[in-house]
């Protein structure tokens, strides 16, 4: 069963006393094609994608091109070409999420669009007196809780909801959690270390049936997941290009609902966030009426074309082939592990997966530095090795690497 409902190939396999679907077979070996343009590939066997996406030829290709420009066009690079090309970044993360470029604020990083977020709730009258607490889980990234936890000196309290099975958080643990006292639900579309899906439709609606507002943390999901953001009814979403977009370090972005972004205003920003940029006006501020408002100083504008030559690819695929062919790896994975009998920690629903596969191992690093060593490129957090096959590896590859693992992990 397919989250785009598509022509599934699928087997059904009982695991304990349920019936799991996965599909037989891998969809979308034309992708394979693409392999050539990530040199990575053939140097080493890399399933690491949820850490960090391989480089591409388009993306070294853009860069070369903005490193012409600076040589040849000095500062008239902003002018000719540098600012148009923050433009187009814009516009892909918006392509994302189904959204307009203008409702996309750039950011180095997921920390500083949340801070820029997060600082909006400073100002006074900003929000209810009443509303201090912020829900996150035990399953998020730290800098999600960290932004609130640096405010409990402004009176902010933050709420961390267990995972009842390590793997997900339930509706009905937040439902349980959120109340009047609520502002924010912070937390993952896809969580980081076990890759399952969060039903942010679900929550939104939960959330703002209490009135409380929800931030998505997106990083795992974005190019991964098709996302509609507008229909999720989520309220601020943040992303960027260094997982599933493989577009490397140094971009980021926030998007806020349209009526949120209106109503908010940060209380840090930089010269990037102003109406009237290239006025020079160090005595009056006016926030530029689109998302520009949660941006902050001088872009970088390299990673910008780093990212931009990856988009292009992204753009060409298209998500919904991207993320047929991820869960199919990763459903291969879990069953491979499983036949192994390696302790899998993923959720067994494709419609509830997304692209990391986690095999419990009680002191991962060795196994990893191992693996390493064999030019299997893999990564680990506390208590398990996680496994994050993309679009371009092949069949051979998750079996070399599960394969492996067996070796190195079960008693010989
Ligand atoms: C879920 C999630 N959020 C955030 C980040 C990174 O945040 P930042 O862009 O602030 O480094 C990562 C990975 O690095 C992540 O997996």
């Amino acid at each position: 069963m397919y989250r785009d409902g598509s022509d599934a190939n699928e087997t059904v396999i009982p695991f304990g006393t349920t019936l799991i679907r996965m599909a037989a077979t891998l969809r979308h070996p034309e992708l394979l094609a693409y392999r050539d343009e990530f040199p990575l590939l053939s140097r080493s066997t890399y399933l690491n994608t949820c850490s960090l996406g391989a480089l591409t030829d388009r993306s070294r290709a853009k860069l070369a091109e903005f490193l012409d420009q600076w040589g040849s066009l000095g500062a008239r690079a902003w002018y000719t070409h540098w600012l148009e090309e923050l433009v187009g970044l814009r516009d892909d993360f918006g392509w994302t999420i189904g959204r307009p470029a203008e409702e996309i604020a750039l950011a180095p990083n997921v920390s500083v669009a949340l801070a820029s977020l997060a600082s909006a709730f400073d100002a006074p009258g900003a929000r209810d007196p009443g509303r201090t607490r912020v829900i996150t889980t035990t399953l998020d990234f730290p800098t999600l809780g960290h932004q609130w936890l640096a405010r409990t000196p402004l009176g902010v309290e933050v709420v961390v909801l267990p995972s009842p099975d390590g793997l997900t958080v339930p509706l009905s643990v937040f439902d349980a959690a959120i109340d009047e006292r609520t502002l924010l639900v912070a937390t993952g579309h896809v969580y980081f270390t076990t890759g399952a899906v969060q039903d942010i439709t679900g929550l939104a609606a939960l959330a703002r049936s209490r009135g409380a507002l929800t931030v998505i943390d997106a990083y795992q999901a974005t190019g991964l997941l098709p996302t509609d953001i507008a229909a999720t009814g989520v309220d601020a979403y943040v992303s960027g290009t260094l997982k599933w977009l493989f577009g490397g370090p140094g971009n980021a972005f926030l998007w806020l609902r349209p009526e949120l972004l209106e109503a908010l205003a940060p209380t840090t920003t930089g010269w990037f966030s102003s109406a009237r940029q290239f006025a020079f006006d160090v005595a009056s501020l006016e926030f530029a009426s689109d998302a520009r408002k949660f941006e902050m100083g001088t872009p970088s504008v390299p990673s910008a074309f780093v990212a931009r030559g990856a988009m292009e690819l992204v753009r060409e695929i298209g998500i919904p082939r991207l993320h047929q062919r991820t869960l199919d790896l990763g459903a291969l994975a879990i069953r491979l592990a499983d036949e192994r009998g390696l302790s899998v920690r993923a959720v067994r629903d494709d419609a509830w997966r997304g692209g990391i596969v986690a095999i419990e191992v009680a002191d991962p690093k060795p196994v990893v530095d191992e693996l390493a060593r064999r030019g299997i490129i893999v990564d680990y957090r506390p208590g398990i090795v996680r496994l994050s096959p993309a679009f371009y590896n092949t069949e051979a590859e998750v079996e070399a690497v599960i394969g492996a693992l067996a070796e190195l992990i079960l008693p010989s």
